[in-house]
């Protein structure tokens, strides 16, 4: 369970304090998936920083299956827009870095995620041989190499051409469902929100705070995309974002 109770975060302090985030309360069992959105420049990745123990609360309290986050855990993975590799290493190298910088020798899972990610073929390629898709899915596998329990995203598919943006979330959902990690992800793509999302957190314009919470029963069904109620989360989602804004 990832539990976050009156959590206020605030760059600087006193009278030049900024508060970006606004007293959140939310929270995402075991195995679950949530999503935010809200508005650019509203506190999205500063909320997930500070799950992720990059950031610390100035109050309220995080907590990780009971534990106070007090800085980054081995249990967590965070992925971010650019994913982040390295050009000098190989995509093997680029996906299992935390356990090569663990100096933890990477287990057979390693290649399997690989596989799973459709990124076997190209696992000796550096990142500039690669595209943007499959750099994306480099990040994925990094994350998977740990074994998280928990997977924080900002953005991950951001930027990428919608049929790409696709297929790597259809892959996604299969990943998790192997996998069985809870999972935040941050995103401004409100169909991305409510194909990923088991409950969707709308967050308010700075210092974010929860505007309305979508829940999204029927995510992960066979051709969701298609459906009428994914269509029903998306039209909700987009009358939340826009009211008072
Ligand atoms: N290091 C910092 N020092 C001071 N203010 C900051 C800092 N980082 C972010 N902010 C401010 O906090 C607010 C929230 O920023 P944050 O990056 O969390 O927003 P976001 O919702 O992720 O935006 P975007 O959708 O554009 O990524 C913004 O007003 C930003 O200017
Ligand atoms: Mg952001």
């Amino acid at each position: 369970m990832i539990a976050l109770r009156d959590v206020v975060v605030e760059y600087g302090r006193g009278v030049r304090a900024v508060r970006a985030v606004d007293r959140i309360t939310l929270g995402v069992p075991q195995g679950q998936s949530l999503a935010l959105i809200g508005p650019s420049g509203c506190g999205k990745s500063t909320l997930l920083f500070a799950v992720a123990g990059l950031i610390r609360a100035t109050e309220g309290e995080i907590r990780i299956g009971g534990e106070l986050v007090a800085g980054p855990r081995r249990d967590t993975a965070l992925i971010l827009q650019n994913a982040g590799l390295l050009p000098w290493k190989t995509v093997w190298q680029n996906a299992n870095l935390s356990l090569l910088l663990a100096k933890e020798y990477p287990a057979a899972t390693a290649d399997a995620v690989l596989a799973e990610l459709g990124l076997s073929d190209v696992k000796s390629r550096y990142p500039s041989e690669l595209s943007e898709g499959m750099k994306r899915r480099v990040g994925i596998a990094r994350a998977l190499s740990t074994s998280p329990e928990v997977m924080l995203m900002d953005e991950p598919l951001a930027s990428l051409d919608t049929l790409t943006k696709e297929r790597i979330q259809d892959l996604f959902l299969k990943l998790w469902a192997r996998h069985a990690f809870s999972f935040v992800l941050v995103t401004h793509d409100i169909e991305e929100a409510a194909f990923l999302g088991q409950r969707i957190v709308v967050l308010s314009p700075r210092p974010a705070t929860v505007k309305a919470v979508v829940d999204n029963p029927e995510m992960g069904k066979l051709d969701y995309r298609e459906s009428s109620a994914f269509r029903a989360v998306v039209f909700r989602l987009r009358a939340e974002l826009e009211r008072g804004a």
